[in-house]
């Protein structure tokens, strides 16, 4: 991970800047200004993430492993249940929104996720804490049936088949558990080509 982002990625103080004060009043040179910082900001994406995932490291929350643990360990069980990197990238950052959606985690992975992945797999992240639910809900006064509101979904099975297989499963202190640096050239690879995006048009003119 670059440890000088701020400098490689755009945020310097010296980089070029727009001249107005009022987008209205915006022109294309600033556009042009403004287009080719985006360009070198999008660039750090994979790394701002990756930092950001590493926050959960030491975060238990009362479970038995920290979150970053979690993390890397359903990713681990994906990778070695032979899931492509599109889906183990997805195994690893479904909970990075434990730290700024406290209320409403898997929104924030589905929303940081969504420019990079199939529709399948962006609905199984964005749905995962609904699935989850089925292993415990019942202990905290909740409804585990709450998944079955999407029963009839296509992609019922698949985000199912997510939480027995590997999210709920990666809560074991001594199981195998890669590093982040293991995931890393995936997270590089997924989040550097976006597949939607309103600017999509925009950046490939
Ligand atoms: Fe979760
Ligand atoms: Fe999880």
């Amino acid at each position: 991970m670059s440890q000088d982002d701020g400098q490689v990625h755009g945020q310097a103080n010296d980089r070029p800047r727009a001249a107005f004060t009022n987008m209205e009043t915006s022109t294309q040179a600033d556009w042009a200004i403004i287009g080719s910082e985006f360009v070198r900001f999008a660039q750090g994406l994979p790394d701002r993430v990756l930092k950001h995932l590493a926050l959960l490291d030491g975060d238990y929350g009362g479970f038995p492993v920290d979150r970053l643990t979690h993390s890397l360990q359903t990713a681990t069980l994906a990778h070695k249940d032979g899931r492509d990197e599109e889906y183990v990238v997805c195994a690893l950052l479904h909970d990075i929104g434990d730290t700024l959606g406290s209320y409403n985690h898997p929104d924030i992975a589905a929303a940081i996720l969504k420019p990079f992945v199939s529709d399948e797999n962006h609905w199984m992240v964005e749905k995962h804490g609904v699935f989850q639910g089925y292993y415990f809900f019942h202990h905290i006064g909740l409804n585990r049936d709450m998944r079955d509101a999407y029963r009839t979904h296509p992609w019922f099975a698949r985000t199912a088949e997510f939480c027995a297989k590997y999210d709920g499963f990666a809560f074991d202190p001594n199981a195998e558990t890669k590093p982040l640096s293991f995931f890393e050239p995936m997270v590089h690879k997924v989040l550097s080509r976006p597949k939607r995006s309103i600017y999509a048009a925009a950046m490939n003119r």
